[in-house]
């Protein structure tokens, strides 16, 4: 579309004028905006730098993701559960044999990926801060056109809705794996400094999975009506709240995962001692 000039509907003698079609923010400029509009893509595109950076090295360490009964403990990194592959110090099922030689991070991290790369928020995050489409809001895109997710590969993203699936069952086995960290010495119930942050692990990953917008639609959001689905509109209703503050847990999430694998990875290794409650 070529720019066009009209103005926008004000008292006589105010008119502003819009360009149609031209660059936001003026034929020369990219923004009109004068406040550090930078700062938060810039401490997105750092954040989201950092975990990749750091999940990528420890996914590929292929040691120190699990503290096991010789040190009196059952703590499992969430970057390795569940641990699918034989040559897991922690085997959650063989489904992958001998043939698997590489870390066994790497055959599951693909499902929790897909989840946060396809989510509604993350996706904000990145076309913002990595791709400038646009930067912030009111500053010109850094691309000439625009076509939305409706070719390839950005059409992939309409697979969000299977990944909530799998998420929803890596939820489940996270909690599973903080309930297992209660394990004590002798088969009797005890807990450590790893159980609580495996724990806090297991709700923060379940609020993420549970206040994604896939879940909120999947409760309620296609219902031509309410009235019929009471059950169904109870759950949509607690959900609705929790969605709203989807960004938060996607970041707390996110943080708390990589913490919960260094901290095991420092016990694992000897680095720090994992103090025992009981
Ligand atoms: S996980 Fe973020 S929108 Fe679904």
């Amino acid at each position: 579309m070529s720019a066009q000039s009209v103005t926008a509907a004000q008292p006589a003698g105010h008119e502003t004028p819009v360009i149609l079609g031209g660059v936001r923010g003026g034929p020369n400029k990219k923004t009109l905006r004068t406040d550090r509009w930078w700062l938060q893509p810039l401490a997105t595109a750092s954040g989201l730098l950092v975990f990749v950076v750091y999940a990528t090295w420890a996914a590929f360490q292929n040691a120190n993701y699990y503290v096991g009964p010789a040190m009196h403990r059952d703590y499992l990194s969430p970057l390795y559960s569940p641990c699918l592959a034989q040559n897991c110090k922690y085997v959650w099922g063989p489904v992958l044999g001998s043939w698997w030689s590489i870390s066994p991070a790497i055959a599951v991290l693909i499902f929790p990926l897909g989840l946060r790369l396809t989510c509604y928020y993350y996706r904000k995050a990145y076309y913002r801060s990595y791709w400038g489409s646009p930067p912030a809001c009111a500053v010109a895109d850094a691309h000439r056109s625009y076509t939305g997710e409706t070719r390839f590969p950005l059409i992939l993203q309409n697979a969000h809705r299977w990944f909530f699936y799998i998420g929803a069952i890596f939820a489940g086995i996270n909690i599973f794996d903080a309930v297992a960290a209660f394990r004590g010495f002798s088969g009797g119930i005890g807990m450590g400094l790893g159980t609580l942050i495996l724990c806090i692990n297991g709700v923060l990953l379940s609020l993420y999975t549970i206040s994604c917008h896939s879940c909120r639609h999947l409760l309620g959001g296609q219902l031509r009506s309410f009235h019929t689905h009471r059950i169904r509109y109870w759950l949509w209703d607690k959900i609705t709240p929790l969605n709203k503050h989807h960004m938060l847990f996607a970041w707390l999430s996110l943080f708390w995962v990589a913490f919960t694998d260094l901290y095991i990875r420092l016990v694992a290794a000897g680095w720090i001692h994992d103090p025992r409650f009981f």
